[in-house]
């Protein structure tokens, strides 16, 4: 308890698996969670599509209206799209793109401002798809590399203030939810498709939002104040070997 104490934190994505865990976990350590997600997402504390400039705007000045400050910024908004690079087609590649790369860079831009004023830190959800390649993520792994290392750009630029602001990524495998469910669904043979991916993880199962959520909280803290730019897998040991 307390190690968010009054610490102001928005969520992307926060109506889905990862958004949502991080945002309860937020509030669990004593802070407070701004919870977003697309418009049409129940219970959020505003309708915000990470693609857009325009809402990014609105709910930073929003949040600079009513609380004068932000601590913390989660990027959870994700979407998978499978394929090679022979199957993708533009409009997904740009979809995909759009959603986890452009969202990301326009959370970091348009928040920093409000996270200089204190300090603060960012996390953007990227995955072990940003680590290591998959013959049919081809949009994924592109988008997800992306966000790896405008994480360290972010990290260099954030170091030069007074206060700091932090940023740094997660790097997660397979996670029990809708994103995987929805990529499991598209094989041949989805019952055999999830055996076998836990299979393929060392630890022999899937990891848990709250997983991800009990990370994030970390790397918001002031436990984590001397680590920027750093990525943090949570794989179940699968990129170990
Ligand atoms: N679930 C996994 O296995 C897994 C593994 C590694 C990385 N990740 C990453 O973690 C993040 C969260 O994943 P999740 O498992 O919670 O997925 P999820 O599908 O449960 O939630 C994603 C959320 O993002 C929202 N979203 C989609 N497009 C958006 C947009 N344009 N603007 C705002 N919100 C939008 C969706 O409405 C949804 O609520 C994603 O970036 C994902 O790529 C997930």
């Amino acid at each position: 308890m307390g190690r968010l104490r009054d610490k102001i934190v928005l969520v992307t994505g926060a109506a889905g698996a990862i958004g949502s865990a991080t945002a309860d976990a937020v509030v669990e350590a004593g802070g407070i969670a701004i919870t977003t997600d697309l418009g049409g997402s129940a219970g959020m504390d505003h309708a915000l599509d990470v693609t857009s400039q325009e809402d990014w705007l609105r709910v930073i000045a929003e949040i600079e209206r009513s609380a004068g400050r932000l601590d913390g910024l989660v990027n959870a908004a994700g979407i998978a799209a499978a394929g090679s690079v022979e199957d993708t087609d533009l409009a997904t590649w740009r979809r995909v793109m759009a959603v986890n790369l452009d969202g990301t860079f326009l959370g970091c831009k348009h928040a920093l401002p409000l996270l200089k004023r204190g300090g603060g830190a960012i996390v953007n959800l990227s995955s072990v798809s940003g680590l290591v390649g998959g013959h049919n993520l081809a949009a994924y792994n592109a988008s997800k590399g992306g966000v790896r290392l405008l994480t360290k750009s972010v990290a260099l630029h954030g170091a030069r203030f007074d206060p700091k602001v932090r940023c740094n990524s997660v790097h997660p495998a397979f996670i029990e939810g809708a994103m995987a469910d929805a990529l499991i669904a598209q094989t041949k043979d989805p019952a055999h498709a999830r055996e076998r991916m836990s299979r393929d993880i060392p630890l022999g199962r899937f990891g848990k939002a709250s997983e991800v959520a009990d990370l994030c909280v970390y790397l918001l803290s002031d436990e984590s104040a001397f680590v920027t730019g750093a990525e943090f897998v949570l794989d179940g040991g699968l990129t170990a070997r």
